[in-house]
């Protein structure tokens, strides 16, 4: 993927980018779905959510985590006194819908990778939240193990990282809640910490 004309460096705001990644077809996902779903969530906010890739809803609707899981991760947000559009950005490994919700493979995870590198190189989060493997893998560890790895922080060039269950993961096996729950804990935490100690 040595696209020359895939260079992201010069635009420093995410309308700009949102409107640069709308355009994007570096891999073959974009073929197969309605859009790219870039993210959506306060420019301004130091809290970043990640997930894996738009599944059916999200699609359709062209905004991340607006199905089943993404109203469970709306009530773990509330939960947390976090607003969708207020205190957290939220956004994908992958910006396009694989087909039938399969994990992205290696190849496209790559392709989109500048989108999700100028992404939080624009944000400049200091708390990343990453929901599952594949964002674990993405942003962390490529051999990462979200079992292994989750409630614990990693603190990566200033940013405090934490890995946990993703939202789906919780719908299948309800017994995961309680752990996912303390890992939001941790999160809130540090965002009084290093954000708002009125939090
Ligand atoms: N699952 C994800 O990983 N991302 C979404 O946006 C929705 C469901």
């Amino acid at each position: 993927f040595g696209d020359p004309g895939w260079d992201l460096s010069g635009i420093n705001d995410m309308a700009a980018l949102e409107e640069k990644v709308k355009t994007c077809n570096r891999c073959g996902l974009r073929a197969g779905c309605q859009g790219v779903v870039f993210g959506e969530g306060n420019p301004a906010a130091k809290v970043v959510l990640c997930g894996e890739g738009p599944g059916a809803d999200e699609d359709r609707l062209g905004r991340p985590f607006v199905g089943k899981a993404g109203q469970l991760l709306d009530k773990i947000l509330e939960a947390c006194g976090f607003g969708r559009f207020e205190h957290v950005y939220i956004l994908n490994t992958v910006k396009c819908r694989p087909p039938g919700n399969r994990i992205p493979t290696e190849e496209e995870r790559a392709a989109c990778r500048p989108n999700l590198e100028a992404q939080l190189r624009i944000l400049q989060p200091r708390i990343m939240v990453l929901l599952g493997a594949t964002a674990l893998q993405a942003v962390l560890d490529s051999r990462g193990r979200i079992t292994r790895d989750r409630g614990r922080w990693v603190e990566k060039n200033g940013v405090w990282i934490m890995p946990t269950y993703h939202p789906a993961a919780l719908l299948r096996n309800p017994n995961l809640k309680k752990d996912t729950w303390e890992d939001f804990k941790q999160v809130v935490a540090k965002y009084r910490e290093l954000v708002d100690p009125n939090h």
